[in-house]
């Protein structure tokens, strides 16, 4: 399995993995007490199981797949849209980057910095505290997992449906023995409800609280999602005096007659998802969630964002990327939202 001291030897760092797998144990290693000998995973470290080192880079599942490691240069895999602008309201000092300086390739700081405090602005609107349970849906490739488990103190349960990112993502937790708080699986996020009792690591785990940070405008549909978020926070073994929360970081589109039309082209755009921000509220409230809080924080994400996307000197898809997210923001009218709400009392 992944050994930092091996991975540092030879040509293996060329691979954009290998290097995130050595980022790791400099950003998380000090949190998770000894680690002697990393945990066997399945199969072994996916890098080994490609006799093409790029072939890995290039493995896709529908939309996602692994090589946006690139805009971060290996020293994360975070893939969310970040809050480019600090928060008063929010403390970021469980950011890796913000107090420890150890992201390496510094001009990607500021990608890290805005993905770890969207992490840590939707941890605090769930209300997590050291020891509470998430089940995370949506994970990527697992960065948002360590953070809270690492730096939150969170037992984490993840699931998210890109195969080829949850087999990366289980590495990277093998690599840093964190297998007994972290535990993550691929499934779909609106199965949630089902999925999370086959993967608890003890009778007695309960979920306190479901996050989805920058995904759930892909499921197939959000409302579903709503739906099967409540029913595994209100499973017959959920204390009722700690009602459960749910919180995101999601894309909001408004329906109109050129956002149908493109997102039905788009299958990883449902179009059951569009609406507005009273639509989306309407169904956490048809869910049995109540006390629901939206931050609109549009500003604080797309004018980094794309400004960031925009500018990268790496491959040219991430500056295409960029001027769509732009397209989003300004011709579609999408807005960025943060939100939170809790099992109503009385369902
Ligand atoms: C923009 S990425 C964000 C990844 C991660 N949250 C992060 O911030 O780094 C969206 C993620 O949602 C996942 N996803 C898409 N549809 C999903 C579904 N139906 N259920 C679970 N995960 C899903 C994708 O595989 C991808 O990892």
């Amino acid at each position: 399995m992944a050994d930092p001291a091996l991975m540092a030897q030879g040509d293996t760092l060329d691979h954009p993995l290998a290097r995130l797998l050595v980022s790791d144990q400099a950003r998380y290693a000090s949190q998770t007490g000894p680690c002697v000998t990393s945990e066997p995973t399945d199969a072994g470290p996916i890098w080994q199981q490609s006799t093409d080192k790029q072939a890995s880079n290039h493995a896709k599942d529908g939309l996602y797949g692994l090589d946006h490691v690139e805009l971060s240069a290996g020293a994360t895999g975070f893939m969310n849209v970040g809050l480019w602008v600090p928060r008063p309201d929010i403390d970021e000092t469980r950011a890796v980057s913000s107090n420890e300086g150890t992201v390496s390739g510094g001009e990607c700081q500021p990608l890290v910095r805005a993905c770890e405090r969207m992490v840590c602005a939707v941890a605090h609107a769930a209300g997590v505290q050291r020891g509470t349970r998430v089940l995370d849906c949506g994970y990527g490739l697992g960065d948002q997992c360590l953070l809270l488990a690492t730096k939150f103190g969170c037992g984490v349960i993840g699931l998210t449906k890109s195969p080829v990112q949850a087999a990366v993502a289980r590495d990277r937790v093998a690599a840093l023995c964190l297998s007994n708080r972290v535990v993550l699986a691929e499934g779909d996020a609106v199965t949630i409800d089902v999925a999370w009792p086959a993967l608890a690591p003890s009778p007695d785990w309960t979920p306190d609280v479901v996050l989805s940070i920058d995904s759930a405008y892909h499921y197939q549909t959000r409302a579903r999602f709503f739906a099967a978020a409540h029913a595994a926070l209100t499973s017959a073994s959920s204390s009722p005096a700690r009602p459960g929360r749910l919180a995101l970081a999601d894309l909001i589109v408004p329906s109109t007659f050129a956002t149908r039309t493109l997102f039905s082209w788009i299958p990883a755009l449902p179009v059951a998802n569009l609406g507005s921000i009273d639509d989306y509220v309407l169904h956490l409230d048809r869910a049995g969630f109540e006390a629901i809080e939206v931050q609109d924080v549009t500003d604080a994400v797309f004018p980094g964002l794309t400004t960031y996307l925009c500018a990268f000197p790496g491959a040219r898809k991430w500056r295409v990327a960029g001027w769509m997210w732009w397209a989003f923001w300004k011709a579609l009218a999408a807005r960025y939202v943060i939100v939170s709400a809790t099992v109503k009392k009385s369902v």
